[in-house]
């Protein structure tokens, strides 16, 4: 089974995601984080809580940061609705938060751990970067570290930013430059793999599991034609097959001021950096591989 900690938003999509996780067999949530970002903290607090209650899963949730590290919170309440879960009638998750913070409650999991944790953030890294400066020992016990963030193209908070990169750039710079394996699924590949309508059609009819997912995706503004941009639930089909994606190693900068604050410059020709690379980006990802695995998990995994 894969150790991992999700460290979260919720937001549609990353609710998606805590759905898969949650439920896939082989995946052992050990623990999940929250901190600010589609939504304010309490926010991505209570819907992290919601989600484990919907599924009567006996997962931890902790909370963190409510600000990113320098820059003032800019959220995405328009994309996610107002409570950042729009379009589910949720009950009020009856399940508490720990009594200690994300950053205590991370140091402890992954310290305690007899194997190494892979950790999942799918919100900006504000609790990770603030986890590595104040923790560094934490290093020797993560495999590594699948983020959803970044573009190697266009950004979707600015031209060149993606909203994970922009909400906490300062915080990507930390993480990224820890020297713990990373895998980054960039914004410009979540993209190309739409969750279709075909499959989400599909996953209605699958019980009130799949009808939640259906529901809240149907209300993600971050939809066209093709289908819902279920960004975060990439990071876990790439924990449990990085086969389908197409990757290469670079070392990748994030600008933090300016015009293209937030953006995530990949060192493409190796100019500076001597050929030493921080990232693994993903590049392309087969995206009827993605559809079939998430309809395979509400239907095989579901209850
Ligand atoms: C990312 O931004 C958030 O709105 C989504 O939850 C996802 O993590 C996509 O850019
Ligand atoms: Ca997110």
């Amino acid at each position: 089974k894969y150790k991992i900690i999700m460290d979260t938003d919720p937001g549609i999509d990353d609710a998606a995601a805590l759905s898969m996780a949650l439920n896939e067999p082989q995946i052992d949530l050990r623990l999940i984080t929250t901190v600010a970002g589609n939504v304010s903290l309490d926010k991505t607090t209570k819907n992290a809580l919601t989600i484990v209650d919907f599924f009567n899963k006996d997962v931890p949730v902790a909370a963190g940061a409510k600000q990113p590290l320098i820059k003032p919170l800019e959220d995405a309440s328009h994309v996610h609705g107002e409570s950042g879960m729009a379009g589910y009638d949720f009950d009020a998750p009856t399940s508490k938060p720990l009594a200690k913070n994300a950053i205590e409650a991370l140091r402890d999991e992954i310290m305690n751990s007899d194997e190494k944790i892979i950790l999942v953030p799918t919100g900006s890294y504000t609790n990770i970067a603030l986890l590595l400066s104040q923790y560094p020992e934490v290093k020797e016990n993560i495999e590594k570290i699948i983020c959803m963030g970044g573009s190697l193209g266009r950004g979707n908070m600015t031209s060149a930013a993606e909203f994970n990169m922009f909400t906490d750039p300062h915080a990507a710079k930390i993480m990224f430059n820890a020297g713990i394996p990373l895998v980054m699924v960039g914004l410009d590949v979540t993209l190309a793999g739409r969750i279709t309508d075909e499959t989400l059609a599909k996953i209605n009819e699958m019980g009130r599991g799949g009808k939640m997912l259906h529901d809240i995706l149907l209300c993600d503004f971050d939809r066209d034609e093709t289908g819902t941009a279920v960004h975060d639930a990439q990071t876990i089909f790439y924990l449990l097959h990085p086969e389908a994606f197409e990757t290469k190693d670079y070392w990748v900068d994030i600008i933090t001021e300016g015009p293209a604050n937030g953006e995530t410059v990949a060192d493409v020709r190796a100019a500076y950096h001597d050929g030493k690379t921080n990232a693994k980006v993903c590049l392309t990802v087969d995206k009827e591989a993605f559809n079939d695995w998430f309809v395979s998990v509400v239907r095989d995994h579901f209850e």
